[in-house]
């Protein structure tokens, strides 16, 4: 049997921000189902894909992907063409506090998925089939570390040197990725990117964060003197990326993405509260930049981060197609018509787990 563009995808994390949103737009723009793998972590919620109830497209299957015998029988049944990786530990602070479950998932869960795919791709009898699957494993420009103010930004050749357990656990995933292309020729492709923002991210990074706090007039907590630099990229440029490389990328190579909007936190502070001064003109809370408090800074915090996109864009077409200041405007209103998806999302574990690990100190705590 020929593989075509209609065969199913399984695509793990699928319940996650980056996860869910790259499912709707999959669902979009291509005709073949996708098999979403996702042991749904406090991260993993299923109101994200709530919109596609009723779409026979998407197939949900709850499980780890360290669980070998289930990703066999996932990929001996539906014969997927590709499959995409975004399950993880994703949370750097989270990764301070309880490295155990980012190596776990990051780590030995990337192994057990590669090694299933490995053997099912082995053993595809048709060439065709074989020659057009696809393990795409999607990662982070965290991986190359920290750069200073005025060094130019992290390409492909860049060395890996990652500082916190997060980005450790990305970093050794990325390896075996390659180490799988290289020692068996699992057809792979790795993408790094940068920070995403975007709908269904959970409020514990930042942007998110920052509305959910000043929409109850709770302490915008900033790490350090918030000079710290992100390149932001808005989440469905990302998809389009992804879905890019899938289709025309070089198997075994690796693509930087990136959305060349670098920021400081204060400077996404300051514009996140801006819109919500001018969208919430009631709020008891505005000027909403007056709830910035300075807190402790994260261990080993990575002073700025910055992509070259140049190859995805040379060798691809790919560009980002949202500005900063459109993609923001979206992603805070969508937050603020979507306040029972925060108040579902932040109930029960995840309060436990913020008691636990910062009790009053992530809003309270000056420097
Ligand atoms: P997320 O934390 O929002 O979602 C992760 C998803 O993976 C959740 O649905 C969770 O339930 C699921 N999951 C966790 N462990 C699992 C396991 N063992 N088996 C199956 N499912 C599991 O993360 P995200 O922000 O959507 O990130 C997705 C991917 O993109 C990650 O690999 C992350 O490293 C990478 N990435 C994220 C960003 C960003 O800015 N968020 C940037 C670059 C790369
Ligand atoms: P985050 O969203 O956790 O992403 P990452 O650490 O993967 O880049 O954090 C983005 C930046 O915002 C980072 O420099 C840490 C900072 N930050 C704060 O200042 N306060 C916060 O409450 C959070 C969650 C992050």
């Amino acid at each position: 049997m020929k593989s075509t563009n209609d065969d199913p995808i399984l695509v793990t994390g699928g319940a996650g921000f980056i996860g869910a949103n790259f499912i709707y737009y999959w669902l979009q723009k291509e005709q073949g189902p996708v098999i979403n793998l996702d042991k749904l972590t406090y991260a993993g919620n299923p109101g994200n894909l709530a919109g596609l109830k009723d779409n026979p497209g998407h197939i949900f299957v709850r499980g780890d992907i360290a669980d070998r015998p289930l990703v066999a029988d996932l990929l001996r049944h539906y014969q997927p063409r590709a499959v995409i990786n975004f399950a993880a530990e994703s949370h750097v602070d989270r990764s301070i506090h309880g490295p155990d479950a980012f190596i776990q998932t990051n780590v030995v869960g990337t192994f057990h998925l590669l090694e299933e795919a490995r053997k099912y791709w082995s053993e595809l009898a048709d060439n065709n089939r074989k020659n057009a699957f696809r393990f795409l494993h999607v990662s982070t420009d965290e991986v190359y570390g920290s750069l200073g103010k005025g060094e130019p930004p992290f390409s492909e050749k860049s060395g890996y040197a990652p500082n916190s357990p997060y980005s450790a656990s990305k970093a050794a995933a990325d390896h075996l990725v390659r180490a799988a292309w290289k020692t068996y020729g699992l057809p792979t492709l790795t993408t790094n990117c940068s920070n995403n923002y975007g709908p269904f991210q959970f409020p514990e990074k930042l942007i998110p964060l920052i509305i959910h706090n000043a929409r109850q007039g709770a302490g915008i907590p900033v790490y350090g003197d918030g000079g710290n630099i992100r390149d932001w990229l808005y989440v469905k440029d990302h998809c389009r990326a992804i879905r890019t490389v899938l289709a025309e990328g070089r198997v075994g190579e690796v693509y930087n993405i990136g959305g060349g909007q670098e920021k400081t936190n204060l400077e996404i502070i300051h514009a996140v509260c801006a819109i919500l001064d001018e969208l919430l003109p009631d709020s008891p809370w505005r000027p909403h930049n007056s709830l910035i408090t300075f807190v402790r800074d994260r261990p080993g915090h990575d002073l700025r981060y910055a992509i070259d996109s140049d190859k995805i864009g040379r060798k691809l077409g790919w560009r980002p197609e949202e500005s900063f200041a459109s993609g923001i405007r979206k992603t805070v209103a969508w937050y603020l018509e979507n306040q029972g998806w925060i108040t579902r999302v932040t109930g029960g574990e995840y309060q436990e787990w913020l008691n636990r690990n910062y009790g009053e100190r992530q809003c309270t705590e000056e420097e």
